[in-house]
């Protein structure tokens, strides 16, 4: 064993399987800046403040931030997640309204590590702040799932809730707390902990020993005012409108405070339970007031890229990887051959490789074949001497053939077309 191994909960994302998470990215950037997101990059840590809006009896504030002080005595934090920096963006910046952002990249929560959980994570999200519209809602829940089928996963299940209009969560969660109460002793000791912190996230709760009282516990449906069910059951018009198919659980609470109205997450089928959720979101429209800035709706999701690729896997989403080169060049003439063949092809826009330390013959088209590449391009003392080159095809049955030095590119061209 190496001295050195990746700590708990991270790991190395080595080819092939970078290539993937590399395609998830691009495939989500390309649908939704064709909705008019533009991309935003937040820093990586920021103000320990910024995070612990996202809720004081929240696990993710509580027990998991990677908080710490920096030399200059300042409270810093990881960035758990990006929405809390989203918005803090946008009243720094104070951009035209409607805003709509997209960002891809890294998280870091203290979790206990299992598959599909990790304590540095990547997730892609979208944020549209300054509307508040319940079709928005719809555009938001269905770019996750239009996206999903982009990158051909089938096995995925949407799950709609709101929690209303911010007094009708505050009656709810007390009506909530007065039930758990009322049974408390027939709860595990792990949920009365939890009824101390958040009632809502008793909910939550996956021991069977609270099954029972979980499943009579009061609906969020019967404390929603007029606007909130009107919001709701548009946002349900609107899904139904663009056919997309979705499962009503009022137990869906999510993980973080912020949430108002509606919420939202879209689970696999292969993973888990504890981590099938590939992705999630809701409204969060007093955030940015929380933050400091002027009262402004907000709505959002975001993906988990880890997780989402596992369950790609499961599904056998992705082929075979692709080829990693075009050409392999094999010079055994001492490798300037090579040097300057690799760098004229490649300026042609082919990919291209080569063997180095002036191997063999067997070693280098060992290396040839290792590479993927469809042909190999063949230099020795005799190709030298004549001004030619020899082109090999290494899969199909193509014939070799000895082409002047020259005319190479537009050869290769024309064999990889
Ligand atoms: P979240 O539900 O905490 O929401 O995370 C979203 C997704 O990130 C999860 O569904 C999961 O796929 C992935 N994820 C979370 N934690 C881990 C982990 N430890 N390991 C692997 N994957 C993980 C949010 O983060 C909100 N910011 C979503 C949002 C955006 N709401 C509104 N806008």
């Amino acid at each position: 064993m190496s001295a050195f191994q990746t700590s708990p909960g991270t790991r190395d994302i080595l080819p092939p399987e970078s290539a993937r998470f590399r395609r998830f990215v691009d495939v989500f950037a390309d649908l939704v800046e064709a909705a008019g997101y533009g991309l935003i990059i937040p820093p990586m840590f920021e103000d320990l403040g910024v995070f612990q809006r996202l809720g004081e009896a929240t696990d993710v504030v509580t027990k998991e931030m990677y908080a710490f002080a920096d030399r200059g005595g300042r409270q810093l934090a990881l960035r758990p997640e990006q929405t809390a920096s989203v918005v803090r963006a946008f009243v720094q910046h104070r951009p035209p309204t409607p805003w709509k952002a997209w960002y891809a990249g890294p998280n870091f929560r203290q979790e206990r590590a299992q598959r599909g959980r990790y304590r540095q994570f990547d997730q892609v999200g979208i944020e549209i702040l300054g509307a508040d519209d319940p079709y928005l809602d719809v555009e938001v829940i269905a770019l996750g799932w239009r996206f999903y089928a982009a990158l051909g996963l089938r096995q995925v299940t949407l799950l709609l809730n709101s929690l209303g209009e911010p007094d009708d969560r505050a009656r709810y969660t007390a009506a909530l707390a007065a039930h758990f109460e009322a049974n408390l002793d027939a709860l595990s000791a792990e949920s009365q902990q939890t009824l101390q912190r958040n009632p809502l996230r008793v909910l939550d709760s996956k021991r069977a020993q609270d099954a029972e009282i979980v499943a009579g516990a009061p609906h969020i449906a019967d404390f929603y005012s007029d606007a909130a069910a009107a919001h709701f059951a548009a946002v349900q018009d609107g899904l139904g409108a663009l056919d997309i198919p979705f499962v009503l659980d009022s137990k869906l609470v999510r993980g973080l405070d912020y949430y108002r109205r509606t919420t939202f997450e879209y689970q696999g089928a292969t993973l888990d339970s504890a981590q099938n959720a590939l992705g999630g979101g809701g409204r969060y429209d007093g955030l940015a007031e929380d933050l400091g800035g002027p009262a402004t709706p907000g709505i959002g999701f975001a993906l988990g890229v880890d997780r989402t690729l596992l369950a790609c896997d499961d599904e056998g989403v992705f082929g075979p990887p692709p080829h990693a080169v075009d050409v392999f060049v094999v010079d055994t003439t001492g490798g300037r051959e090579a040097l300057m063949i690799t760098d004229e092809v490649r300026a042609a826009g082919l990919r291209a490789d080569r063997a180095y330390e002036n191997r063999s013959m067997k070693s280098q088209m060992k290396a040839a074949d290792r590479s993927g590449a469809a042909i190999a391009v063949l230099v020795g003392s005799d190709e030298l001497a004549a001004g030619t080159v020899t082109v090999r095809p290494l899969r199909g049955d193509g014939e070799q053939r000895a082409v002047p030095r020259n005319e190479l590119t537009s050869h290769l061209r024309k064999l990889l077309s």
